[in-house]
Formats: structure tokens, sequence, C-alpha cells
């Protein structure tokens, strides 16, 4: 099939890379320069393990292409996937802006080729609000006019970042929205390689198709949120968290997935997309008070991690935060990603820099993505060790690998004080104790060097 993927970031250059991959034709539209520049010369843009190599297996066989000419991506298309950004807007809704911006520029193509062309279908792959391929479809529609022949659909997209390709091979499944009357044909077929184990493809009615990814992600903030809520509950009846979790984990109606204490939730799905279930709900009148609370804890669970820092440094024992120097490990919103967009790391960067703090910060692959958005309040460094000379404490915000097993009698010997903040639980607090470390960790109590 010829396929178009409109927006080449981490949904559409994934998703167009493994199309390409079964034996598609894909062509991979951004508006962006530099990123079509860097992706033709073979480069991957983003930071996600394995697809530079697909990329350049899928050119190299000439299934794939990169461009930014519009006329040239959709004019021959059978299938355009419309997988372009659902940022927040301002106002708190989203902000639909690309979105609209696509559909315009597919209905002027369509409009030039006229009414005899073979029907398009043109698939939202975006996170959009519930009714927002009706949108799409009403628009192109108004457009072009009525005798030009297309069709919608949705077809959310459920891949992690870090994961992607992993993810996009083997989906849990697969959720296809469409019109009265189509079928799914198209999609069972585009993704019928990927469910060879047998997985389900569940085709379904637009507006539930667009509800199944709010759902499923607001689903999943909400189990994060609440086991930082019982973390901190935790911390203030003297419960260890780790142990709370394993014994509730260990419930098969439970389970141990998404249930991890830490600094929250961050990336550029679970803040906006629990934003936009509050929104619907604001919208329609209904109460929507769950996911208002998540959101909230959510938020709070930064600045509760940063009161941590702030009193440990507090009189009598120092005189606060300027002139500190804190070393931040993990930058990205989790690791295996170089994407920071809402990360709590930058988060706690922001509030100590604020208060006077130097941040030296490491990131196996996000420290440019992280410089570029902290400027001069983030120096960034290449060596996890680095980071730590001369600071007055170490601050934990991702569990990636290189972190869990590290060399504390040289972090000892290269830090001017033995602190560690760690946002993600990786330590176990007395061997932290036993080496003179003051530590302070999530939902569980901290810990003060065995010799103070
Ligand atoms: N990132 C994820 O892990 C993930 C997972 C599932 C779903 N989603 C959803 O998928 C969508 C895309 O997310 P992303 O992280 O890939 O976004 P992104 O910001 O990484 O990429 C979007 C790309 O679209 C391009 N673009 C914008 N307008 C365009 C236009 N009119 N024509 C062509 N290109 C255009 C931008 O230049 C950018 O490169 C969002 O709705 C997001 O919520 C993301």
């Amino acid at each position: 099939m010829r396929l178009t993927m409109v927006g080449t970031g981490y949904v559409g250059l994934v998703t167009g890379t493994l199309f390409a991959n079964t034996g598609n034709s894909v062509t991979c539209l951004d508006l962006d320069e530099a990123k079509i520049a860097t992706l033709r010369r073979g480069q991957c843009p983003i930071y996600e393990p394995g697809l530079g190599e697909l990329i350049r297996k899928n050119v190299e066989s000439g299934r794939l292409f990169f461009t930014t000419d519009r006329d040239e991506a959709y004019r021959d298309a059978e299938v355009i996937f419309i997988c372009v950004g659902t940022p927040t807007a301002p106002d708190g809704d989203t902000d639909l802006r690309f979105v609209q911006a696509a559909a315009d520029d597919i209905a002027d193509v369509l409009r030039n080729l006229g009414p005899a062309q073979v029907p398009k279908t043109i698939v939202v792959k975006s996170t959009v609000p519930v009714g927002t391929t009706f949108m799409v479809r009403d628009r192109i529609r108004a457009r072009v006019g009525a005798n030009i022949p297309f069709r919608v659909a949705n077809n959310p997209e459920f891949l992690k970042e870090g994961d992607a390709v992993s993810d996009f091979n083997r989906p849990d499944r697969v959720i296809v929205g469409v019109e009265d009357g189509q079928s799914g044909e198209v999609f069972r077929d585009l993704y019928d390689p990927f469910v060879r184990n047998g997985n389900p493809i569940f085709v379904m009615d637009i507006l539930s198709s667009e509800m199944v990814k709010y759902a499923s992600n607001n689903f999943l903030a909400t189990k994060i949120s609440f086991i930082n809520e019982m973390a901190n509950l935790c911390e203030a009846l003297g419960a260890n968290i780790n142990r709370v979790r394993e014994g509730m984990c260990a419930d098969k109606r439970i389970g141990h997935q998404f249930l991890y204490p830490g600094l929250g939730y961050g990336g550029s799905c679970f803040p906006k997309d629990t934003r936009a279930i509050i929104r619907m709900g604001e919208r329609t009148g209904t109460p929507i008070d769950l996911s208002r609370a998540v959101d909230a804890t959510n938020m709070g669970q930064r600045t509760r991690f940063f009161r941590k820092i702030e009193q440990h440094f507090a009189p009598p024992r120092g005189n606060g935060l300027a002139g500190r120097t804190l070393a931040f490990w993990g930058l990205a919103f989790k690791p295996r990603t170089d994407d920071v967009r809402e990360a709590p790391a930058l988060t706690l960067v922001q509030l100590a820099t604020d208060a006077g703090a130097r941040a030296v910060g490491f990131d196996p692959v996000a420290n440019d993505t992280a410089k570029a958005v902290m400027g001069d309040r983030l120096k960034v460094v290449p060596d996890m060790y680095e980071a730590l000379t001369g600071a007055d404490a170490l601050v934990v915000c991702t569990d990636w690998d290189d972190f869990k097993s590290p060399d504390f009698r040289r972090i000892g010997q290269l830090m001017r004080s033995r602190v560690v903040f760690d946002g993600r639980n990786l330590y176990r607090r007395q061997h932290l104790g036993d080496l003179g470390f003051h530590y302070y960790s999530v939902g569980r109590a901290p810990v003060a060097p065995l010799q103070a």
C-alpha cells in the first residue's frame, strides 16, 4: 500500500518506518526542513532504540521516503496518517492547530486531483479529543465540496518512547475507529503482520476509538498518582512503600505495572491527555474529579520532592540552596528517550535554580534536548561521575540502568557532601547510610549517615 505519514515525530517516524518494513511504500512528510534533511542523510533525529537501523534499511530498500513537499506526499497516497502534535494550549484546551493545518493541506491536494480520484483514507493517529476525527472530515469536506471522494478513520497509537519499535511491532491491541458502513479491511491488511501472535484488532465507531486512547492513558496515569499518594502516606506514617508495593502487587487483580512510586509521570502524553480528559468533562458537564486529583497529585509530587531538597539544606544544617551545586542524573522524562517534554527533572532544575542553586546534569541520551530547553540554568556534562565533582547533592530523576549500581565510593569522593535524593527508589537505604550518605527517597524514611 502507498502510505503517507504527516509529521515525522516519535509516532509518525516509528509508524512510517515499521509500515515500510513490512513492505509498504511510505512517504514521511514534515514541515521541519532540518528534520527531513537529517533523515535524508540517513540519520535519526530522535533517540529511539533500534529505529535508526530500520530507517536506513528501508530507505536503502526504496520503500521509505522523506519530504517537505505536501503535494508530493499526498498526491499518490492511498492512506494518509495524521501524526502531528496535539499539545495543551495555554488555556488548557487541546491545541488542534497542527491537525487543522494538516487537514487543510490534504484538502487542497484532494481538490486539485478532482472527483475522478480513487478515494483516500485519511486517518487521525494523533491523540485527539473525542469528535476531532469528524471535525477533520467536515473541515476537508467544506474545502473540497461534495464531489471529491475520501473517508476518515481514527487509529490511536499506544507505543511507548524508549520501547517504540518493539511496542509497534507487537501491539497488545490495535484500535481502529471507522465511519458507519465502512469496514476496517484496510487496517486489517496493514496491521496483520504485527498481530500474528493473535493479539486483537478492534474495529469500532470513531468516537469510541478516540476515547479508548484517553481512557487508557488516564487509567495508567491514575495508577501512578495512586501509588505516589500511598508513598506519601507511608512517609507520614513510617511505613515503607517498597514493602507495601510488594505486598499489594502480588495480588493478581492488582499486578505490578505502573505502580512504581517516584517523581510522577511526565512526557508528551500523560500530562496533556489527563488535562484533555478534564476539559472534555468540563465541556460536557460530566463530573471529572478523579482525573483532576490525578493531575494535581502528579504535579504536587515534584514540588513535594523539591521540598526535601530544600529542607535538607535549610538552617540549622545549612543556609539554603543559594550557592549549592546539585547534580542531576537523568534529564528526560524516563530512560531510553531524549524527550524532555514535561520531564520532572527539568521542573526540579527550575525550582533549584530559582532558589539560587547551580544545576549540573547528565543524561545518557538527553543532554542536548535538556540543554536546549533549560539554557543557562543547566550545565550538561558527558559523564555521570563528572556531574558529581564538587556537588553538594545528587538528585536521581530517571531509572536508567546506568544509574542502578553506581560506584558509591567514587561518588562519595567526588562530592562536596554525601547527599543523595533518589526520585526513583533505586538504592538500598541501609547501604547508603553505611557508606556515609544522607539518603532521601520516595515513600521511605530518610537515612542519615551511620557515623553521624
Ligand atoms: N510520543 C509518544 O510517545 C506518543 C505515543 C502515542 C501517541 N502520541 C500522540 O501522537 C501525536 C504525535 O506525537 P509525537 O510525540 O510524535 O509528536 P512530535 O512533536 O514528536 O512530532 C510531530 C511532528 O509533526 C510535524 N508537523 C506539525 N504540523 C505538520 C504539518 N501540517 N504537516 C507535516 N508535519 C507537521 C512537526 O514538525 C513534528 O515533527 C500526538 O497527538 C501525541 O499525543 C504520542
